[in-house]
């Protein structure tokens, strides 16, 4: 078996042609070599852990035993180029372009309105491609199931099932499905009668193009022959750091394997990938058995089943459910509780790649598999040069013991998983953060056998994961717990014995600790009823003599025995059409597609980290302060300079200009002020070599004090970042005196990632003359970008260009950051000459970047026993982070916007905005608002639960219902909201839901539904004059096409789409003739950043502008020659000189607000909505389903119903991820922990509503904004809140039956944690508490 010290070539296809990589380096990924070697840029890096599937791709293999071509989607960030060996991978490039072919997928998922920013895209078609190259007809579940993998922070998902629903065997086309009613029963769609009328259909199916299989590529006809024919011999791929070695047989592997007993196999690479990449580990030698089929062997028994080590989970999962439909239910316990979990674990891609040997042998804590396979006594075939022999998959094996492992030249041949019998149980429970594609808090296996006829306890075992370092059994209990019998007195002994055994002390990694504590019980008790579920049935055919032992279920409690399914999302979109007398070319009001739509969907779309490299390039990776709040004593960059490819290193020395402020900033001088602040920055020829050299950077520091990081130490220390706001009306005091009831009560609101699919990325090219620079960066606000580098190097702003193409998604958090980003990367082009490239990784972009503020507030509401408010107190505190950025302008938004839609006499809204030693924390999506308001909003419930009325009452009570004036003395009609309102009770039939949800929680023990309905006034728009002002600039070329530039920035809203339409409407042309390239500070100066909503309206404005001026201008000559065609008059205008260029302006609206006297016209228009929502909550793990969510949102004249459905519907989703499952955790010493997709969790498309309807309020106008539209950007946001509060008034039924006190402290997110804790009941008494004086906590809440 040689081991050559020369490379072997590395063959394989990338979209059909062959690939012969001479130097394959074993450290190099798929998708980096496809950005950078093959350039085919459509696939995308967004988190590299393969936790979020922008970089999916699809990989095909011939089977070498059973010579099936198999097609799967991976994760291109976790493939090792080197484990493609005589593969073909398919790209989002192979499956079809602009320029040749679109492939229906890259088509449907365009037209249904799937893509916003377009950087999920690609993932998604290549999850949604492969899912059809196996199925061309899939089911529902199907597709599901495919996407479950992959993220997207722009739609909110719906559009893009509904696309893939489209290629469905059940699916009819109509939308309506599944609410039991089609529109063309309704007669929507009518054209007869009204002039306009509501529509349902946002794309016509009928157009789209079938899927003809036999298109595709097929599977390279070189690689069959290649596996026909395997090549026996050993591969070898020498890197720079790592060697990849692959044998061609069993005996060259076990060889090799004696020879480097160190060397780790690596298979799917899920968990040696990433622990290489966070822990930095490195393997000099990796084993590769990709072509040993030994090692993909099944075999079955009578009595079990023996599975390859090398078989994926996927395959597995396949394997399992095919024994499950051949064995009768008793021999199938243990193979049913693996597939349960083998459908939540992780994502379709990462179970494609994963191995059934790579998951037991890492032994995660938080194992799926491993728990259920130790009760269910697997055992695994060990096999070396020394021969073979089994091991008990045992509790000492998982706990890592020498004695019970594998020796080191061992290697794991098959996994021999027996049958069950009759009498023995197998269940697996498993509680996450969410439903799908999330790591276990706590899961656990658990079996039980009976000695025959009875059910007294012959065997036991249960294991858990995620509560200790590794799978714990639970062994001591089990054993005390034989002889038992299956009853009540056993059920109380086995918990307090497990949670003895099974102890978490108070400190634990993960935290959570309680909750997991509870877990744990919680679990055993759902077994206990399965169990006796289950022996009830076999009393039948076998009768116990003393059969009343087993204790009656009462129905309500069987509830906890179901878990919730993963359903296919179903719902409505209704929007009013058109007036049938607009012309049929006008686009205003119609569902036209996101102009980048298509090339989103083919990966044609640029952004900005695709644009090729340019001739000189460096790279950039930033170091940041380890510390909290230190000085800095010294930075050693010796061993880092010292680096190959490390150019140079840019610290604050290095600026010319100004760097930042005194208060913020941009590179650390003496002293840090958080975690995460950056210090300086590293310059490579490529960005491994940078990274790499951070690594080796040096830095001292010296603890300062006092160091804070919650509200609650900033008020002890008073700490703030500015002045109090406070705005208040009538005589609170005084109201206070005369109200039947006060109640008072604190609400924490956690932060919120932006977590952009795009982390932020810059390109500084420098120019060879008077000190110009081109910057291309993914930011809201390209003018600030261009700002702060001026201000920087010490240039003029005339000499910097910013040039913003797209953004793969901002929701505010590139607004103010990309400038530091821009001026560090400039800092660097000046002083090395070269082109700069800064790609952030996710961890760091999570960690540096700060988010939306933590919120803590407190309230004190007076009101009559009717339920009428008459004095209310609301007094927040956001923690702002170590420097202001924007949280001054957050506090007075907060404060201006609390009244949500209520009408309360007697108000006072005080608001800080706390300095602490965490990243600053900056704009977001609402900016304040859906912190805030859930406070008003909680206290509404509160009031309710005093008043013994629905809340529903109350905030029908208090609301606003005729003209009236803010708190701030602005004027409003508050009709709209009143009909949003109204029109949400109506479509969601609100009142008999509230009575079914009644119905069903007095039925129910264990499960509680909810249901809320939330109104909303949300203020649109920037509360300063100065940032509503628009410019645009209109060139009509002399061919007859128009290029529009404006001053808004593409960032998935679909600003440029609602632009062309504006245009076209105004010069009366086809959108066809009308182009944007890119926003630029060249073409459009001085604009304000794309944000607060205003985006489309102000910036439509200016394009109309221009285009009216333009078309004032060839009057004259269409007025001569009216048959005339656009393209005549524009070369008629030329020969007549007539200029076919023009700036448009828009002076949009004085805003103003004086806070000294707490009045104001800040802003220009409100948008009104309602939602709502009914959940299921799970008493017993503090899990929840989402049954339905119906939205009424006033967006007057929608611009494009297509694209604000799609911000409604993605804004709604993101705000539901802030109250439900977003979750930012701390460090005791201020790191942040949750920096990447599998510790932060946005929701998937698996938690989007089981029906999800969305109407646009019709007929209602608003006179002062682009053809009466409203911006729909932030609002849909705190409609989520709709979630939270459903989830609140189910945990209430809960705590009511139970008899535990009504209220309790208000914490967002509503996690599983805070749902299971709050719905107290024996077995949260049951366990351990722990003084938290005693020990340090794993993390800290900073609200
Ligand atoms: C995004 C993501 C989400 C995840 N979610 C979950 C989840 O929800 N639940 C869960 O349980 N797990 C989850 N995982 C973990 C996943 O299950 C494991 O990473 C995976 O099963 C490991 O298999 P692999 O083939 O990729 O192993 P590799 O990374 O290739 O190898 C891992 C280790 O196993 C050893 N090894 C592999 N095969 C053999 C063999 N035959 N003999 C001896 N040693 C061997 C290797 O030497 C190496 O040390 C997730 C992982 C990722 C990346
Ligand atoms: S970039 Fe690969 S999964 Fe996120
Ligand atoms: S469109 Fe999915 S992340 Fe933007």
């Amino acid at each position: 078996m040689p081991c050559p010290s020369r490379s072997d070539e590395l063959v394989f296809f990338v979209n059909g042609r062959k690939v012969i990589e001479r130097n394959a380096d074993p450290e190099v990924t798929l998708l980096s070599f496809l950005r950078k070697n093959l350039r085919l840029t459509g696939t995308k890096y967004a988190c590299g852990r393969g936790g979020c599937g922008a970089c999916t791709v699809m990989v095909s293999k011939r089977d070498p035993t059973s010579q099936e071509i198999r097609h799967f989607s991976v994760t291109a960030c976790l493939v090792p180029i080197c484990s493609l060996y005589g593969a073909a991978v398919t790209t989002v490039e192979g499956v079809g372009s602009m320029k040749t072919r679109l492939h229906p997928v890259q088509e449907r998922i365009a037209k249904s309105h799937g893509t916003q920013c377009g950087f999920c895209t690609p993932g998604m078609v290549m999850s949604m491609y492969t899912l059809l190259r196996n199925h061309p007809q899939p089911s529902e579940e199907q597709l599901l199931e495919a996407l479950g993998g992959n993220l997207c922070r722009c739609t909110g998902y719906r559009p893009i099932l509904a696309s893939g629903k489209t290629f469905c065997l059940e699916s009819n086309g109509c939308q309506q499905k599944g609410t039991g009613k089609c529109c063309l029963d309704l007669g929507e769609n009518d054209s007869s009668g009204s002039e306009s009328q509501i529509c349902t259909e946002l794309f016509v199916k009928e157009e789209f193009q079938p899927l003809d299989p036999t298109q595709e590529l097929i599977f390279p006809p070189e690689l069959l022959r290649m596996t026909e024919n395997p090549e026996k011999r050993t591969l070898t791929f020498h890197g720079e750091r790592v060697t990849w070695i692959s044998p061609g047989t069993f005996k060259d592997l076990l060889e090799l394997k004696a020879k480097h007993p160190e060397a780790p196999l690596i298979l799917g690479n899920t968990s040696l990938g990433p622990a290489m990449r966070s822990k930095g580990c490195l393997y000099p030698i990796l084993l590769s058995p990709a072509r040993i089929s030994e090692l993909n062997v099944v075999s079955k028994t009578n009595d079990g089943l023996t599975i390859g080590a090398g078989c994926s989970l996927a395959q597995v999962k396949d394997i399992l459910a095919e024994r499950v439909s051949e064995l009768p239910e008793e021999k199938t316990q243990t193979y049913r509780a693996l597939l349960k979990h083998l459908k939540s674990l992780a994502s379709q891609q990462i179970r494609n790649m994963a191995s059934l040997g790579g998951h037991i042998i890492s032994r995660h804590s938080y194992s799926d598999l491993n728990p259920i396979l130790a009760v269910g006594n697997a055992t695994l075939n060990l096999t070396s040069e020394e021969g073979t022999r089994r091991i008990p998959l045992s509790e000492h094996f998982l706990a890592g013991l020498a004695s019970a492992d594998l020796k080191p030249e061992e290697i794991l041949e098959s996994v021999y998983i027996p049958h069950s019998q009759k009498w023995e149980f197998v269940s697996a429970f498993r509680q996450a953060q969410c439903q799908q594609n999330a790591l276990p808090d706590v899961n656990a296996g658990m079996r039980v056998l009976f000695k025959e006829g009875t059910d007294i306890i012959e065997d036991l075992s249960i294991t858990y994961g995620g509560v200790g370092a590794a799978t714990v059994s639970a062994h001591k209990s089990c054993q005390q717990l034989l002889g038992r019998q299956w009853d009540e007195l056993m059920l109380d002994e086995a918990c307090r014995r497990l949670l003895d055994e099974v102890s978490l002390p108070g400190w634990a990694p993960g935290g959570r600790v309680e909750f997991k504590r509870t877990l744990v019980v919680s679990f055993f008790f759902k077994f206990y009823l399965q169990v006796l579920q289950e022996l009830k049935k076999l009393i039948k055919p076998f009768p116990v003599p003393n059969s009343r032992r087993y204790p009656e279920i009462s129905d309500r409690f069987l509830s906890a025995l179901e878990d919730f399914p993963g359903t296919v999302p179903q719902g409505v979109q209704r929007y009013q059409s058109v007036d049938s007398h607009q012309p049929l070319q006008d686009p205003v009001g119609r569902p036209v597609m996101h102009l980048s739509g298509l090339k989103h969907a083919t990966g044609e779309a640029e952004f900005c980290d695709d644009i090729p490299m340019v001739d000189k390039e460096l790279c950039m990776a930033l170091v940041t302060s380890t510390r909290a709040y230190a000085k800095i004593i010294s930075i050693d960059l010796s061993e880092a300079l010292e680096i190959p490819g490390v150019v140079d290193v840019i610290t604050a020395k290095d600026i010319p200009g100004t760097n930042g402020t005194e208060d913020d900033k941009l590179l650390a001088v003496d002293e840090v002020l958080c975690v995460g602040q950056i210090i300086c920055a590293v310059v490579a020829e490529t960005d491994v070599q940078a990274k790499r050299a951070i690594e080796k950077i040096k830095i001292t520091y010296e603890e300062l004090e006092p160091i804070i990081f919650t509200i609650e130490d900033a008020i002890k220390h008073n700490s703030f970042l500015c002045p109090e706001k406070k705005l208040e009306q009538g005589n609170i005091e005084e109201a206070f005196e005369k109200v039947d009831q006060i109640v008072e009560g604190e609400v924490h609101v956690g932060g919120q990632e932006h977590f952009y699919m795009e982390t932020q990325r810059v390109l500084v090219i420098p120019k060879t003359e008077d000190k110009e620079l081109d910057i291309y960066v993914s930011t809201q606000d390209p003018a600030h970008v261009q700002k702060t580098v001026s201000s920087t190097l010490n240039i003029p702003i005339n000499r910097i260009t910013c040039h913003v193409k797209r953004v793969g998604g901002g929701f505010g958090g590139k607004i103010g950051r990309p400038a530091v980003f821009g001026a560090i990367a400039a800092v660097g082009a000046l002083k090395t000459g070269h082109p700069i490239r800064l790609v952030l990784d996710r961890e760091d972009d999570m960690l540096i970047t700060g988010g939306r503020h933590p919120l803590f507030g407190k309230y004190k509401v007076g009101f009559m026993n009717n339920g009428r408010i008459k004095a209310l107190d609301i007094e927040c505190f956001i923690n702002g982070g170590c420097t202001l950025d924007d949280s001054e302008l957050v506090t007075e938004f907060l404060i201006l916007k609390l009244e949500n839609a209520y009408k309360i006499r007697n108000l006072r809204f005080r608001g800080r905005a706390c300095l602490t030693n965490l990243p600053s924390n900056t704009a977001f999506r609402g900016f304040g608002f859906p912190q805030g308001t859930l406070v008003t909003e909680s206290c509404i419930t509160a009031v309710a639960a005093k008043c013994g009325l629905p809340p529903e009452k109350i905030r029908e009570k208090n609301m606003y219902r005729t003209v009236d004036k803010t708190i701030y003395k602005q004027a409003f009609n508050p009709e709209s909201l009143i009909r949003c309102w109204n029109e949400c009770l109506d479509a969601s039939s609100f009142h008999n839901r509230r009575k079914q949800v009644e119905e069903f929680n007095k039925k129910n023990y264990w499960k509680k539904r909810g249901i809320a309905v939330i109104p909303m006034k949300f203020s649109v728009g920037f509360a300063a004059t100065s940032y509503h002002q628009a410019a645009a600039l209109v060139h009509i070329y002399t061919d007859g096409s128009v290029l529009v530039t404006h001053g808004g920035n593409e960032l998935g809203q679909g600003i440029h789409t609602k632009m062309l339409q504006v245009a076209s409407r105004e010069l009366k042309i086809p959108m066809s003739h009308l182009h944007i390239c890119e926003t630029s500070t060249a073409m459009v100066p001085n604009t304000i950043a794309t944000a607060a909503s205003v985006g489309a309206d102000i910036n439509g404005k200016a394009v109309q502008n221009a285009c009216q001026i333009l078309l004032k201008r060839l009057e004259p000559i269409i007025k001569k020659n009216p048959e005339g065609t656009w393209e005549e008059w524009i070369e008629a205008a030329f020969e007549q000189r007539i200029s076919l260029s023009a700036t448009g302006y828009f002076r949009g609206y004085k805003a103003f607000m004086d806070w000294e006297k707490g009045e104001g016209d800040p802003f220009p228009y409100y948008v009104y909505g309602a939602a709502c929502s009914e959940v299921e909550i799970d008493c017993l793990t503090g899990a929840h389903k989402k049954i339905r969510t119906d939205i009424v949102m006033d967006a007057c004249c929608s611009l494009n119903p297509a694209i604000d459905i799609g911000q409604i519907e993605g804004a709604f989703i993101q705000g539901m991820g802030l109250y439900t499952t977003e979750e930012l955790k701390y460090s005791p010493e201020g790191v942040l922990y949750s920096r990447g997709p599998d510790e932060y969790k946005i929701p998937t498309i698996s938690d989007v509503p089981e029906e999800f309807n969305v109407s646009l309020l019709p007929s209602s106008q608003t006179p002062l904004t682009i053809y009466s539209s409203k911006g729909l950007g932030e609002s849909g946001m705190f409609l989520g809140s709709s979630v939270f509060f459903a989830i609140t008034d189910a945990m209430a039924a809960a705590r009511k039956e139970r008899d535990i006190a009504e209220d309790f402290t208000v914490k967002s997110p509503a996690t599983p944690e805070w749902v299971r804790m709050a719905c107290a009941d024996r077995f949260t008494e049951m366990i351990p508490r722990d003084d938290p004086k005693t020990f340090k906590p794993w993390s800290i809440t900073v609200a």
